[in-house]
């Protein structure tokens, strides 16, 4: 089947809006929170530029150069002999185990747009309350706010990579900037901005542990959503003559901008309250509504847009999930998309379904496996094992696989020759390196 085309535009959008999602609204503001600040956010910038650049043209270079679903690219592109290549088009498996509990957070997110418009908690302690009663406690409500996130993210990728997926993006990317950048002027009101930016922009070095190094290149690599076929699938589909490098380096940056605009926000209001930055996950879902709640209406329009930035963040990345393996299935096995998408939609309901009852207090035994409840592993299975993994497949595979000469000829005259070198001695040597050491110390942590 044909891939239909995108814009440049298009491309980048749909690209940045994979990137931007709940990694840099809600994981990057409280990794950072709880890793100390500046020095975090420096070694994160550093790894997006080494690692995270470096991988995201690879699968750039694999997917237009196919220009197909990422299973037949790796086949395609592999020389004869070594065609058990194709194997490593599993990674678009990934994003749909993936996409199982991202939906239901965004389900959580679309409950707090409704709460939003009404009366907001007050105190951290209230605040924690609702949070936890909502997940522990109230099953059906999440279940019909995860039929709704579940509902969008696959009405839109049912209407097709350029009339779903583009489109959604030419929409919801923007509205999500004018919303971030409106609340970033509110936020810069604020008594504690400035400390929120010196929280962020000078590290204190004696911060910086092992630990927090590995979190920040964990993270860099999430973000940019790599080794998972998304950023292969969307290259397969990347208009003719399109500046590469320059489209990759603007999704990189688009991404970083948003996750620094998204901390120097949520901190000045925590600052400003003069409460800690380090609170953890439910900096977003407990720490910010208290404030809100306190602030009087004024607090529920800021609630309510920030939730529905977040949602819209989720959206986009929530669809960028499901889309490789659809056109796997597509192209590959040759199904209709009707058939792709209900397979794939049925295992991502059940699968979420299972994720949302491992947090039900009273079911949660059912669905919980040495210790660890089903949410927690496929969580942990995805970012501690298969990201990386898929990561290090790319790197070797372009690195020292696939031709030499057709990487060149689609890159050298964007890179010049010297940093195709760079990039290359990259590919090969760096990001193995790295993604290795940050998969063996999530084993050992
Ligand atoms: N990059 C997305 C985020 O930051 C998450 C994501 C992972 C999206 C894998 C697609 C694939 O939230």
């Amino acid at each position: 089947m044909q891939i239909g085309r995108f814009t440049r535009v298009g491309f980048i959008l749909a690209a940045a809006g994979s990137a931007v999602g709940l990694g840099n609204v809600w994981k990057f503001p409280y990794m950072t929170g709880a890793n100390g600040g500046g020095a975090f956010v420096m070694v994160y910038l550093l790894t997006i530029l080494g690692v995270g650049v470096t991988l995201f043209l690879a699968e750039v270079a694999i997917g237009r150069i196919a220009r197909k679903d990422a299973a037949s690219a790796f086949k395609d592109l592999a020389p004869e002999g070594k065609k058990g290549w194709k194997w490593a088009g599993f990674v678009v498996i990934t994003p749909v185990l993936i996409a199982s509990f991202y939906t239901i957070v965004m389900g959580w997110l679309l409950k707090y747009i409704v709460a939003s418009l009404s009366s907001l908690p007050t105190s951290v302690k209230q605040a924690g309350g609702m949070f936890g009663g909502m997940i522990e406690n109230n099953p059906w409500e999440q279940v019909f706010y995860f039929t709704v996130a579940f509902t969008i993210t696959f009405l839109i990728v049912s209407r097709g990579l350029i009339k779903g997926i583009e489109k959604a993006n030419i929409i919801l990317m923007p509205l999500l900037f004018v919303i971030l950048f409106a609340l970033m002027m509110y936020a810069m009101t604020l008594s504690g901005f400035g400390e929120a930016v010196k929280f962020l922009f000078v590290p204190d070095f004696s911060k910086i542990t092992a630990n927090s190094i590995l979190a920040a290149m964990g993270q860099a690599f999430f973000t940019l959503s790599l080794g998972v076929g998304v950023i292969m699938t969307y290259a397969s589909a990347l208009p003719e003559h399109d500046n590469l490098f320059k489209s990759s380096v603007m999704v990189a940056g688009l991404d970083t901008l948003i996750a620094l605009i998204a901390g120097v926000m949520i901190f000045s209001f925590t600052f400003h309250y003069g409460l800690k930055p380090s609170e953890g996950p439910g900096l977003i879902f407990v720490v910010l509504p208290s404030l809100f709640g306190d602030m009087g209406l004024l607090g529920n329009v800021i609630s309510f847009l920030l939730f529905v930035a977040l949602v819209f963040a989720g959206i986009t990345s929530a669809i960028s999930m499901i889309e490789p393996s659809i056109s796997y299935m597509e192209n590959y096995l040759k199904l209709t998309r009707l058939k792709a998408l209900s397979i794939v939609g049925a295992v991502v309901y059940v699968l979420g379904m299972l994720a949302l009852i491992s947090n039900v207090k009273d079911l949660k035994s059912y669905v919980t496996f040495f210790d660890l409840g089903f949410f927690d592993i496929l969580d942990k299975l995805t970012s501690m094992i298969l990201m990386p993994v898929g990561g290090i497949l790319v790197a070797i595979f372009v690195g020292f696989v696939m031709d030499k000469t057709k990487l060149h000829d689609l890159f050298v005259e964007f890179m010049g020759e010297r940093f195709f070198n760079v990039w290359l001695f990259f590919v090969r040597y760096l990001v193995p390196l790295c993604v290795l050491i940050i998969m063996v110390n999530n084993f050992l942590a």
